[in-house]
């Protein structure tokens, strides 16, 4: 094998996996492949990432030891028929909604992983999911791990919590985006600037999701810590219950779940 690690497909997620890879030093670039179609593609990966990109699919795979699918899903069925030789290989596959049970019909002798990513990863600040076959050694799933954790929290779980993780994790950003947003407009009514309410919104939820992370402390000991009897955000929080900021945030999630479930029957 010439390189470690192979990329099918070289769009947005594969470029930050690549970058997640090459700046946390998991690879070096020598050790990196990816392939896209179109030349355009390949050019402009190969300079911003400094890696070799082949042309197909069984290019990536005669070379690398890894391989990862980062195609759009309606591309699958035509990069599978290029007759991939995976024998034993992992197959890390990003691709929203293709199943293990999917993956191995395609390729039954690969060690097959089923990833739900969010794209955070491109900042390096991804949340994901994944599920990997039986075939998986405990050395394999360190690998994975190693790999996924290149651009941000991954936690392996059974596959029937895939539709749970396009919630939480893959589509969670769209309401958290919403939230900032809807933050700085209060910002704006009370006459600060968009740019700066939209950078201090932003700011402190970054902040926040660090508190709960770094220091382990439930997110309700937390913001009991940050009100103060009688004060100011006491009363802030109390408008947000009343509104129902909590129903909403659940009913998003749930709604996006159910959604998922359905699209994967
Ligand atoms: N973007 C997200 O936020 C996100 C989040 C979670 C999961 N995902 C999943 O990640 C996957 C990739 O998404 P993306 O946003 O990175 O897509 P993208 O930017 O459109 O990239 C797709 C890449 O696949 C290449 N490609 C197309 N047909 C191919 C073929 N037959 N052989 C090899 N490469 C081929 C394309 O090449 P050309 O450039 O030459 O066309 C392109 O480089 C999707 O399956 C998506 O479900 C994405």
């Amino acid at each position: 094998m010439s390189a470690e690690i192979g990329f099918i497909g070289a769009g947005k997620m594969a470029e930050a996996l690549i970058g997640g890879l090459i700046a946390k030093g998991v690879f070096d670039r020598d050790g990196i492949v990816a392939c896209a179609p179109s030349a355009a593609t390949r050019e402009r990966v190969a300079s911003t990432q400094g890696i070799r990109v082949l042309e197909t699919a069984k290019d990536v795979c005669s070379e690398a030891g890894i391989v990862v699918l980062a195609v759009k899903p309606k591309h699958v069925p035509e990069v599978f028929a290029e007759g991939l030789d995976l024998s034993g290989k992992l197959l890390i596959s990003i691709v929203a909604g293709l199943t293990l049970d999917k993956m191995n019909s395609y390729v039954p002798d690969t060690k097959n992983v089923r990833v739900m990513p969010n794209h955070c990863c491109m900042v390096l600040e991804g949340a994901m999911g994944y599920c990997c076959d039986q075939s998986l050694t405990d050395s394999d799933r360190a690998r994975v791990a190693s790999i996924l954790e290149a651009v941000g929290l991954a936690v392996e779980v059974r596959e029937d919590y895939m539709d749970a993780i396009t919630g939480i994790a893959g589509s969670s950003p769209a309401f958290l985006y919403m939230v900032i947003d809807a933050m700085s407009d209060a910002g704006v009514l009370n006459g600060l600037s968009r740019a700066d309410s939209i950078r201090l919104a932003a700011q402190s939820m970054l902040g926040a999701a660090k508190m709960v992370l770094e220091t382990g402390k439930h997110p309700d000991v937390l913001r009991d810590e940050v009100c103060s009897p009688g004060g100011a955000t006491i009363v802030g929080v109390r408008a947000a219950e009343d509104l129902g900021l909590r129903s909403a945030m659940i009913a998003a999630v749930d709604a996006t779940v159910e959604r998922s479930r359905d699209m994967s029957r």
